[in-house]
C-alpha cells in the first residue's frame, strides 16, 4: 500500500507469519525502494513482495485541471497551503495513497510524475531478486516479465476487467491480481476512462468468475476481504490466494496515520466512495467532507490531481482534520481489528480453514453420505501456507498484506528454492 503504510516492518510481520507482505514502491525513489528491501530482508529471511506502479499515460485535458484549482482554492484557503503545481513540483505527496502524515523528510519520495521512476524501479526489483512484484496501472511490456521471470521473480498483473485479464495472460504474466471495485484505495484499472464511471466497476465474485473462466493462471481475489470465511469465499470460487489491504491498516506494524486508523472503524466514516477528489484517478476512501464537496467536480487528471492536492491533505493531516485527508478504505473497513500484523494472519487463516470445513464436512466421508456428495478434495490447508502441499516452495496466497493458503487446485508455479 503505497502512501506510507506498507514498510518494511509491516511486511516482515505478514510474510513471518506465513502470508506475503509487500513493500509499496508507488511514489519513492529508486533507492528507497532498494534500501526498504535491504531493512525488510534483515527483518526476514521469509518471501515478501514489491508492488510498481505501470506509468501513465500524457496528462489530461489542461482545461479541465484549471478548473478544478479554482474549485479547490477555497480548500488551500483552509487549510493555509497552496495547491502543489499539477505538472512539475517536486512534492509528490508522501500521504498521497492512504492520507499518511507520518514521515518528515520528502527525500523518500519521489516527485510524482506519471512514470514514478518505473524502468529505474524495475532495474531495482531485478537485481535484487525480489520473489515476488506486482503491478498496478497496467500491464508490462512482455521483455520486462520475461527478464524477471529469468531472475526467478514471480510476477503479478493486477486486472479489474477480463480484457486486461486476458491481456497480462497474453504479456506473460505468472498471476493476476483481480481487484474487485470493493478494494481500497486505488483501482489497478489498465487505462484510466473516465466513461467507464459511475457503476461500471464489478464486485469481485462476479469479476472472479469471468475471469477464471477466461485465463488459465492462478489468480489472487482483492476487494472488501476482512475475515477467514470470505477469503474461503474467494478460494472457492477459483482463487489461489486472497489479498487484503484495509484489513492491515489498523495493525499497529502499519505506517497509516492514527486520524486514519481510527476514522476507518468510526461510526462518524460510515461508507466509502470511489472518487477522483484526490488524485484524478479512481480510489476507494471514506466518504469525508473533501470527498463530498468535490467528487462529483475532479476530473479525470491523475497525477495531476494528487499533486495538486498533495500539500492540501498533508496539511489537513497536521490539523487533525480527517476531513481533509484521503482516507483509503475498502467497503469491509467497518469489520477492521486493531491486532498485531502476525496474529491477524493466524486469525485470518484459521478462519479460513474454519469456513472451509464447515463447507466439506464430508472431508472425512460418512458412510451414510448420499452419493451426490461432491468429492471435497484435499483437506483444507493447515494454519499457514507451509503446510500446503501441492505448492511447496512458493509464497503461498500473496496479498499487498496478507494472504492465504493457496487453493490446492491453482497452484501458484513453483519456484524452485523459496521458502514457504
Ligand atoms: C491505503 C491503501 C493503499 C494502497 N496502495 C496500493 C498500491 O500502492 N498498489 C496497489 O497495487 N494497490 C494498492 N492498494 C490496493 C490493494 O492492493 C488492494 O487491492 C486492496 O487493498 C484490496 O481491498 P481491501 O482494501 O478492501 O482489502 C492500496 C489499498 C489501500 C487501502
Amino acid at each position: 500500500m503505497a502512501g506510507g503504510a506498507s514498510g518494511p516492518e509491516l511486511a516482515a510481520a505478514v510474510s513471518g507469519a506465513g502470508g506475503l507482505g509487500f513493500l509499496a514502491a508507488g511514489y519513492k525513489t529508486p533507492d528507497a525502494v532498494r534500501e526498504e528491501i535491504l531493512a525488510l530482508r534483515a527483518l526476514t529471511g521469509r518471501p515478501f513482495g514489491v508492488n510498481l506502479f505501470l506509468p501513465q499515460p500524457p496528462p489530461a485535458d489542461p482545461a479541465a485541471v484549471d478548473a478544478y484549482a479554482g474549485r479547490l482554492a477555497s480548500e488551500a484557503a483552509r487549510y493555509g497551503t497552496p495547491l502543489g503545481d499539477p505538472g512539475t513540483d517536486g512534492d509528490g505527496g508522501s500521504d498521497g495513497h492512504d492520507g499518511h502524515d507520518g514521515h518528515d523528510g520528502h527525500d523518500r519520495y519521489d516527485g510524482y510524475d506519471g512514470h514514478d521512476g518505473y524502468a529505474a524501479k524495475l532495474a531495482v526489483v531485478t537485481e535484487a531478486r525480489v520473489p515476488v512484484v506486482s503491478f498496478t496501472f497496467g500491464c508490462p511490456a512482455p521483455e520486462a516479465l520475461a527478464a524477471l521471470a529469468a531472475a526467478g521473480t514471480l510476477t503479478v498483473v493486477t486486472v479489474t476487467s477480463v480484457a486486461e485479464a486476458v491481456a497480462a495472460e497474453r504479456a506473460g504474466a505468472a498471476a493476476l491480481c483481480v481487484q474487485g471495485t470493493e478494494a481500497g484505495g486505488h483501482q489497478g484499472t489498465h487505462r484510466d476512462d473516465p466513461r467507464a464511471d459511475g457503476g461500471a466497476g464489478l464486485g469481485l465474485l462476479t469479476l472472479l468468475a469471468l475471469v477464471r473462466e477466461a485465463v488459465a493462471l492462478p489468480l489472487i481475489a482483492a476487494g472488501g476481504l476482512m475475515r477467514g470465511a470470505q477469503i474461503a469465499a474467494v478460494l472457492a470460487a477459483g482463487a489461489t490466494a486472497a489479498q487484503l489491504g484495509t484489513a492491515f491498516l489498523v495493525c499497529p506494524e502499519s505506517g497509516a496515520s492514527e486520524l486514519h486508523r481510527r476514522a476507518l472503524t468510526d461510526p462518524l466514516f460510515p461508507t466509502t466512495e470511489l472518487t477522483r477528489a484526490f488524485s484524478g484517478r479512481p480510489a476507494r476512501g471514506l466518504v469525508n467532507r473533501f470527498l463530498r464537496d468535490h467528487g462529483r467536480h475532479a476530473p479525470a487528471a491523475y497525477p495531476q490531481v494528487h499533486r495538486m492536492t498533495a500539500g492540501l491533505r498533508r496539511a489537513a493531516a497536521r490539523a487533525g482534520d480527517p476531513h481533509g485527508m484521503a482516507l483509503w478504505a475498502g467497503q469491509g473497513h467497518r469489520l477492521a481489528r486493531p491486532l498485531p500484523a502476525a496474529e491477524l494472519v493466524r486469525v485470518l487463516v484459521a478462519e479460513t480453514d474454519a469456513a472451509r470445513a464447515a463447507l466439506c464436512p464430508a472431508a472425512v466421508p460418512s458412510p451414510d453420505a448420499p452419493a451426490a456428495v461432491p468429492d471435497p478434495g484435499p483437506p483444507a490447508s493447515g494454519s499457514t501456507a507451509r503446510d500446503v502441499p501441492t505448492v511447496p516452495s512458493v509464497p503461498p496466497a500473496s496479498s499487498a498484506q496478507s494472504a492465504h493458503p493457496a487453493h490446492p487446485a491453482q497452484p501458484v508455479p513453483s519456484r524452485e528454492g523459496e521458502p514457504t
